[in-house]
């Protein structure tokens, strides 16, 4: 994450100054977390991590990257959102055959709550649609720059 102080950049070193010290794998302690950068890197050098900070956003990504010892499962996703994919907010599909405006329809596989059928029914009801379906979920994080290029030729087109 691009954060003033973000020590990624310096993990690397401190590798090399656990090795010269030969300092192993034990608990660890990141008061100040942050980004958690520091403190996940630990916990992948197996190491038990400890990590705090004053601030909302570095408890959020604490627990993404320090806590959380695995990709979430969905399994226990609530009905309600389990179902909500499948709802459609226009109930008669045929009236987006009117729509005159071009159409940027972006989906992706991989993500419970956003089947990528659900995008390709939207597109093919959209008469002036252009689909593209993502390989991987989360593409804000995983494609975001060719998603922002995507979206601005679409709009500058
Ligand atoms: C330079 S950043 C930490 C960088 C971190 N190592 C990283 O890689 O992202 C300093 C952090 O200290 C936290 N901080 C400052 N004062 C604090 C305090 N009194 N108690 C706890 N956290 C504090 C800030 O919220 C900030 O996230």
């Amino acid at each position: 994450m691009r954060y003033i102080g973000n020590k990624t950049r310096l993990l690397g070193f401190i590798r090399r100054v656990l090795r010269a010290r030969g300092i192993e794998p034990g608990s660890a302690v990141d008061p100040f977390t942050g980004t958690a950068s520091v403190a996940s890197e630990l916990k992948r050098l197996g190491f038990r991590v400890v990590a705090s900070d004053i601030m909302e956003y570095a408890y959020v990504f604490g627990r993404a990257y320090v806590e959380v010892a695995a990709e979430p499962s969905f399994d226990g996703l609530a009905p309600e959102i389990a179902d909500l994919p499948m709802q459609a907010a226009v109930p008669d599909r045929s009236v987006l055959a009117s729509v005159a405006a071009p159409a940027l329809v972006i989906g992706c596989r991989g993500d419970a709550t956003h089947p990528p059928q659900v995008a390709e029914q939207l597109a093919a009801a959209l008469p002036n649609a252009t689909l593209h379906i993502y390989d991987q979920p989360a593409v804000l994080w995983t494609n975001r720059a060719d998603l922002r290029l995507r979206i601005s030729e679409f709009l500058n087109g």
